[in-house]
């Protein structure tokens, strides 16, 4: 049998299409392993998203043609992949083939050519079936959440992404497939989804089946209506984008206990002058309308973001516009990114003209008013009892367990492992780093 090591980079897709071509390898009469050591089949599923994401690939692959070992095959998947193609093979020596983002279901075909002999293949063909292979329980990243991609690709074309060019067109899974799913996870004991896509409120499917029942502004808060009705006990939903965020999501989630009470909205730049340049198709005013809106919600619903800063022809007034949302907004958290110039989009060829000291001071000025902000939102649940899955045993600390709230914060707190995949009631005791502590009650 011959052994398979997968390693991933980049987002939630790309973990999921992991799940699934590990799911298909082993099927195939492969065994997935975790000890990249004795692997004769190394996968690196890779990211472009920045320019250190796809030098991670370049690197890895590096260290394996460096080391003392007998040259395991070398397969690229995922973003890079796609990209690249097949100046891969010159690009770094040692790749033996390299399959694009729509391709991975032919992932055992070209590991089994690579067998045969043949050099240097290539696959960057479309996807022949659509998503309809399931993730096998054994090759999930947790026993008890799943993820299932909506919509795959981008139309959005933000000036400075190489997700459309990597990822394709927007392509919306039929509703009753993914009703479906869901009914299935939870039927097998699954007790939380995270209905995935680079922009999941931009669901668009071609009919309305599986949907017929329920109301809504915008295909996605119907969908989210029709899963929440399946009773799977938690339902997460990344990434939403704003301009195609709807006020109907947050009427959803006030009237489904099971859609969770967090809302991930990036908004990128606090500079209208900036989002424009960025391409983004909103405003800060129309940005900020949805944002009073999921405010205004009873859930307390929990609000994080992502933010470039150091786009090109950022002045300080701009940033400091960025700084100003941010503090108005009060974000849970936010993923702040120093721009990274992508070959192809239409911002590489905009002069990336804030120098690097000054990347660097923006985003520490910038972590400078996430981090009190942070603490303000953990310090506000303390004293309160959260609902918690209960996800997994803490690395650290032996009879610590660790888990997930709705609102999507981290809470460890003590208990038996026969709790593992239960949801419990946490009152909050304390907040610590990037993490809530509690007692079951
Ligand atoms: N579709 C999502 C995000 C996908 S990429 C959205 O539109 O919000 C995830 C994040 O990476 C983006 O939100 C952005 O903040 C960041 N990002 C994308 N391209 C980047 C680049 N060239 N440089 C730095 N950060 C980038
Ligand atoms: Fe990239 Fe913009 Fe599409 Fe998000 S919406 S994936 S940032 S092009
Ligand atoms: Fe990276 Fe591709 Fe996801 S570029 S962020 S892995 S869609």
């Amino acid at each position: 049998m011959k052994k398979v090591y997968l390693e991933t980079f980049g987002c939630q897709m790309n973990v999921s299409d992991s799940e699934r071509v590990a799911s298909v390898l082993e099927s195939d009469g492969f065994e997935i392993t975790q000890n990249e050591a004795t692997a004769d089949v190394i996968l690196f599923n890779t990211c472009s998203v920045r320019e250190r994401a796809e030098h991670k690939l370049y690197t890895r692959v590096g260290q394996i043609r460096n080391s003392e070992r007998e040259k395991p095959v070398i397969g690229v998947l995922g973003c890079v992949a796609q990209l690249e193609g097949e100046t891969l093979f010159s690009k770094s020596k040692g790749i033996d083939f390299v399959l694009g983002t729509k391709a991975v279901g032919r992932i055992s075909k070209i590991v089994n050519k690579v067998f045969e002999g043949e050099e240097n293949i290539s696959d960057l063909g479309e996807r022949e079936e659509f998503y309809n292979w399931s993730v096998s329980p054994t090759q999930q990243h947790s026993p008890f959440v799943s993820f299932v991609p909506i919509i795959e690709g981008c139309n959005k074309f933000c000036t400075y992404c190489i997700v459309p060019f990597s990822r394709g067109r927007e392509k919306s899974l039929p509703a009753d497939l993914i009703i479906a799913e869901v009914q299935r996870l939870k039927d097998s004991g699954i007790r939380e989804v995270h209905l995935i896509g680079q922009n999941v409120n931009s669901y668009r499917p071609k009919s309305d089946q599986g949907m017929e029942k329920f109301n809504g502004a915008t295909p996605f808060s119907r969908l989210l209506r029709a899963v929440a009705a399946t009773g799977i006990d938690r339902i997460k939903f990344t990434t939403s984008f704003p301009r195609d965020f709807h006020e109907d999501i947050v009427d959803a989630i006030n009237e489904f206990e099971n859609l969770c009470n967090w809302v991930h909205l990036p908004v990128q730049s606090g500079s209208n002058r900036i989002l424009k340049l960025m391409r983004r198709g909103h405003t800060i005013d129309s940005y900020l309308r949805k944002i009073d809106k999921i405010k205004s919600s009873a859930r307390d619903i929990s609000l994080t973001t992502d933010i470039i800063i150091g786009f090109p022809g950022e002045t300080v007034e701009d940033f400091e516009d960025t700084v100003k949302l941010y503090e108005y907004c009060k974000y849970d958290t936010a993923y702040i990114f120093k721009y990274s110039p992508r070959p192809g989009t239409p911002a590489f060829e905009m002069s990336d003209d804030v120098s690097p000291g000054e990347k660097t001071r923006r985003f520490l000025e910038l972590e400078k008013v996430q981090k009190p902000l942070l603490r303000d939102s953990l310090n506000k649940c303390v004293g309160k009892i959260l609902e918690v899955l209960v996800e997994k045993e803490s690395v650290k600390i032996s009879s610590e367990l660790s888990g997930h709230s709705t609102c999507h914060k981290v809470v460890n707190f003590s208990g038996d492992k026969e709790l593992l995949g239960k949801i419990v009631n946490v009152k909050i005791t304390e907040s610590k780093s990037n993490t809530l502590f509690g007692e079951i009650v």
